[in-house]
């Protein structure tokens, strides 16, 4: 019986390590802190995506419109700022990059970016996108740190000097909330649902309780009982 639980304990503790390595991908990751709920930073996060990386990533799961209707932007708007020429504001979020290109230049197809914060994690992307360094050696001479010889350029390079430190951060921040928004756009909707049914619960309670209250008042005292 000890000989079983020290056996099972070591099994345990070598899959927990497993994980966490497995999780950390090597490196320690930079926490994300992004606000699902904060519109100026999906907003913003959205029109830097479209500008910076939708010519390489599609994210297939997501539509142009609902976009528009989960963050507030005008259909206009959204066409003026969001959208490339050819693209309808009720298709999905494709790449204008073609797979046989891709291969050709990247040695690889850049993935779809849909679920990548639900499968890496927002710590993940956002580290990620702070994580690249000059290597001479690569072919865009740059590596990255938690992804190594990763084959996407640093795109971001140009705002990253342009910006101060922090700026750039929260740049790459709102671009994480922007992709942690498009693995779960439902998300949104089920946080404002679960505060509503919560409070509906709040008030059904006081009333239930009153109810009860009522109901053994007769119980109590009632015509069943005599008075103690
Ligand atoms: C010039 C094309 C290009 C652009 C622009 C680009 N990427 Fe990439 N990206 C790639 C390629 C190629 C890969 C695959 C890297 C690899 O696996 O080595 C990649 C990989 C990634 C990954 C890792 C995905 C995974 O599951 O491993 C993330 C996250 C990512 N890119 C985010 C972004 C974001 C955010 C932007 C915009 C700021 C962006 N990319 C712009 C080409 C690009």
């Amino acid at each position: 019986m000890k000989k079983l639980l020290k056996t099972t304990t070591s099994v345990l503790a070598g899959l927990t390590l497993s994980f966490s390595v497995l999780a950390a991908g090597g490196a320690p990751l930079d926490h994300a802190n992004t606000d699902i709920n904060d519109q100026k930073s999906l907003q913003n996060g959205a029109s830097l995506f479209m500008n910076y990386c939708s010519g390489c990533h599609s994210i297939e799961f997501m539509r142009y419109n609902r976009i528009g209707k989960d963050l507030n932007i005008s259909d206009a708007d959204v066409e003026k700022n969001l959208m490339f020429s050819g693209d309808k504001i009720g298709g999905t979020i494709t790449s204008s990059m073609s797979k046989a290109g891709a291969e050709k230049w990247f040695g690889t197809t850049p993935p779809d970016l849909s679920l990548v914060s639900r499968s890496k994690g927002v710590d993940w992307v956002y580290t990620y996108l702070r994580s690249f360094y000059k290597d001479d050696t690569r072919p865009f001479g740059v590596n990255n740190k938690i992804l190594v010889n990763a084959s996407m350029p640093d795109v971001l390079w140009e705002l990253k000097q342009n910006k101060s430190a922090e700026d750039f951060d929260q740049d790459v921040r709102d671009i994480t909330n922007f992709l942690d928004y498009v693995g779960e756009p439902a998300k949104l909707v089920r946080v404002d649902l679960g505060y509503k049914v919560l409070g509906f619960l709040f008030v059904l309670f006081i009333l239930s309780y009153l109810l009860k209250k009522e109901y053994w008042k007769d119980v109590k005292y009632g015509k069943w009982r005599a008075k103690d």
